[in-house]
């Protein structure tokens, strides 16, 4: 009988996390979910309802009462609030230069959690963020950590928001990015880290299908 397992995938912005983790969903046929999705749900819907960002009883209050679903479709993964397609919406520089204020609020994190690990209850789940392998999933069976150089990751936005028809400022990109970085990865509750059991890849000079080759590797020595 096939034996499904949870892969989690950590990082820093812009690593490469859900471009990869996605891929090799699809190809184990495993739910992915990508937690940051949520964070950055939660940060839209504080910022339309103009919210102090910091506000740690405001943001759990709404939190609780705010459905946040996740929908694979063929356009890849689709993001609902209160069933409201907010899939490109929490992608705006505004969210992604608020969400880690929101994201560091302990009773926030506590009830993502709760919720990430309730979806993750079905197996054969491969989930991103940057607490997957130490909080979320410590019995991951899979666990990586993806890296990259500040400026390598600061380019790949670059050039993706180009193609999105969005030419974006490379300097402040890095600023925004190694920011982000610091604020993630010192704040007190389950901040950016490898697991001590995670497997480390540098995907600066590595692409896409290098990337997913080697996780594919490590997947197929686990589930034999
Ligand atoms: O895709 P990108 O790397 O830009 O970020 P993301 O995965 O969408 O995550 C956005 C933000 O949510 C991160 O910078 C963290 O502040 C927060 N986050 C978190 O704290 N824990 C997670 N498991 C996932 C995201
Ligand atoms: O999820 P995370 O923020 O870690 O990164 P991502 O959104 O998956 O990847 C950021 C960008 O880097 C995307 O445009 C990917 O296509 C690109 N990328 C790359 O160029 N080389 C890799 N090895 C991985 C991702």
């Amino acid at each position: 009988m096939e034996n499904k397992i949870s892969i989690a995938i950590d990082g820093p912005a812009a690593a490469g996390k859900s471009t990869v983790a996605k891929i090799v969903a699809e190809k184990l046929s495993y739910i992915y979910i990508d937690t940051g999705a949520m964070y950055r749900a939660l940060t839209y819907k504080a910022i339309i309802n103009q919210l102090d960002l910091e506000d740690e009883a405001a943001l759990l209050d709404t939190l609780l009462s705010t459905d946040i679903e996740l929908k694979p479709s063929n356009k890849g993964q689709l993001v609902f609030l209160d069933n409201l397609d907010v899939t490109d919406l929490i992608r705006s520089a505004e969210v992604t230069n608020s969400v880690s204020y929101v994201a560091r609020q302990p009773k926030v994190r506590q009830e993502m959690v709760k919720r990430q690990q309730a979806f993750a209850t079905v197996g054969g789940v491969v989930m991103d963020g940057r607490d997957i392998g130490t909080h979320v999933l410590p019995n991951a069976e899979v666990k990586i950590f993806l890296l990259a150089s500040v400026e390598e990751r600061a380019e790949r936005r670059h050039t993706e928001n180009l193609e999105k028809g969005f030419p974006s400022d490379l300097e402040k990109l890095k600023e925004e990015i190694a920011k982000r970085d610091k604020i993630d990865s010192e704040r007190e509750v389950a901040p950016l880290k490898k697991a001590s059991d995670a497997i480390e890849i540098d995907t600066t000079s590595l692409s896409i299908p290098d990337v997913v080759e080697k996780i594919m590797t490590l997947v197929n020595e686990r589930i034999g």
